[in-house]
């Protein structure tokens, strides 16, 4: 008989009741005594579990017995309502076959209720937990959500390089990719690594970002988005920061900030929206066991306007108020996650973008204000995530763009290619970067962005 997930079982019980159906996954839990058994079984597909009945007339103990939690089965039987209560439907089973078994002395996922930090050292296993199917079925939905939003919009999905001579974002968090022996490096007469003998003839590293190349897509097709890894050597172990973590990246020609921010608001929304009319089972769940507070907040996201706001105002802000910052707060200084959160949690209690940011904490390719000191950079700040976008307007202008690239000693020959978009047909144009894990953690209501990636790269962790 051909199996069917237990999803559809689910969503179309009232078909399928009264008839023989076949499922297979694996055992969640199983009790019983001598003349009635019951599995709860899971497969992923949901995370609903269906009950398996076995009435022991038909079944020997032995039979049942590798029936432990973990261990995975198929069944076949007659799809009932059910007649105790915790459960709709259930199968009466009449046909098991036992796969793989799974040792109750070892299988680490026994009891309910492990810590996040004990499962993430089982990070090989904790799919198999409710809280992380829940968080990888919303991670996979909100990533069609995404291709989704684009590709109706006429975005072309554009594949930018992840191993790059370029440093985008200038902050020097790369990791290097080579293939020389680190042991016994050639060296130039000057005595330097001779990166001639690399495998690429150059110093090479994996991207922080694809969006120069995503200008040059932008500048020829008119609008692309890309959706890839990133890699960033920041040391930083905070819950919001991985070392590889999934980056958004669309770019448009002819538009400004202003229609930069409009795209990037109504981009969020639809894809919480998308999450919560698709994965509103996971998310109830995630709500109900980790933050009860999880769907207002959702859905206030999406009802609101986001606040617009200068970087100038917000300091404002944040002097006015009088609290008392671990990092002090003064014009020019880069905005830490506990000034971002005091604004939109505290202060105006909605999305708040922040634009018009001191040109020396922002990249090079940002467009220059006429005041000569702010350029166009717009961060989107969240509720409990704080920056969960960045981006800006650039600087389309070639004489500006150099000027800049002088001033901040960015090596002219690597960039020569990313300058041509400017020598040639240059137009206004806007993009920004949203970090996945980031609104995985806000969908999801998880607090440690380790929890939202199935194998999370953080400093001095590379396992699984
Ligand atoms: O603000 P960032 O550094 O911007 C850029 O990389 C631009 N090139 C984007 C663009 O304009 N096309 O990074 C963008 C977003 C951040 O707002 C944040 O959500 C996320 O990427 N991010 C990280 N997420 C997880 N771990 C890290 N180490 C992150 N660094 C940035
Ligand atoms: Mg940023």
């Amino acid at each position: 008989m051909k199996r069917i997930k237990i999803a559809h079982v689910f969503d179309r019980a009232t078909e399928l009741v009264g008839q023989e159906v076949c499922v297979k996954g694996w055992v969640r839990t199983h009790r019983g005594n001598k003349y009635v058994q019951f599995v709860a079984l899971n497969d992923g597909s949901t995370i609903r579990n269906l009950q398996i009945v076995f009435d022991m007339n038909n079944f020997t103990d032995e039979q049942l017995k590798p029936l432990t939690t973990g261990s995975a089965m198929a069944v076949t039987g007659m799809l009932v309502e059910s007649q105790g209560k915790g459960q709709t439907i259930e199968i009466q089973a009449r046909e098991l076959e036992v796969y793989g078994t799974a040792d109750p002395e070892t299988y680490p996922l026994q009891k309910k209720g492990h810590s996040l930090e004990f499962l993430r050292e089982i990070a090989h296993l904790r799919p198999r937990t409710n809280t992380f199917s829940a968080v990888l079925r919303v991670r996979s939905t909100l990533a069609y959500a995404i291709h989704r939003y684009f590709q109706e919009r006429g975005f072309y999905y554009l594949n930018t390089p992840l191993i790059t001579a370029s440093d985008c974002e200038g902050a020097g968090a790369m990791f290097q990719v080579t293939t020389l022996n680190l042991n016994d490096m050639p060296r130039t007469e000057e005595g330097a690594v001779d990166y001639s003998c690399d495998f690429f003839g150059k110093p090479t590293a994996l991207t922080v970002s694809g969006q120069l190349e995503g200008e040059l897509g932008a500048t020829a097709l008119g609008a692309i988005y890309t959706f890839g890894p990133t890699f960033r050597a920041e040391n930083s172990n905070t819950p919001r920061h991985l070392a590889e973590f999934w980056m958004i990246e669309p770019e448009v020609a002819f538009i400004d900030i202003d229609e930069n921010m409009d795209l990037a608001e109504d981009f969020l929304k639809y894809c919480i929206r998308y999450a919560l009319d698709n994965c509103r089972d996971d998310i109830d769940f995630l709500a109900e066991h980790y933050d009860k507070e999880l769907v207002n907040r959702l859905e206030s996201v999406i009802n609101t306007d986001f606040v617009r706001l200068s970087y100038t105002e917000a300091i404002d802000i944040l002097l006015a108020s009088g609290h008392k910052f671990e990092f002090p707060v003064s014009w020019g200084v880069d905005l830490q996650s506990e000034h971002e959160r005091f604004l939109v949690e505290r202060h105006f209690k909605r999305p708040v973008i922040l634009t018009g940011y001191p040109k020396e904490i922002k990249a090079f390719y940002m467009k220059q204000n006429e005041d000569g000191k702010t350029v166009r950079a717009m961060d989107v700040l969240f509720p409990a995530i704080g920056e969960i976008i960045g981006g800006s307007e650039r600087e389309e202008n070639y004489d500006k763009l150099m000027t800049r690239i002088e001033e901040m000693n960015i090596p002219m020959k690597d960039m020569w290619w990313y300058l041509d978009t400017r020598r040639f047909g240059t137009v206004p144009h806007s993009g920004f970067g949203l970090g996945f894990e980031r609104l995985v953690l806000f969908v999801t209501g998880m607090t440690n962005i380790r929890d939202v990636i199935p194998f999370p790269r953080t400093p001095k962790s590379a396992e699984f």
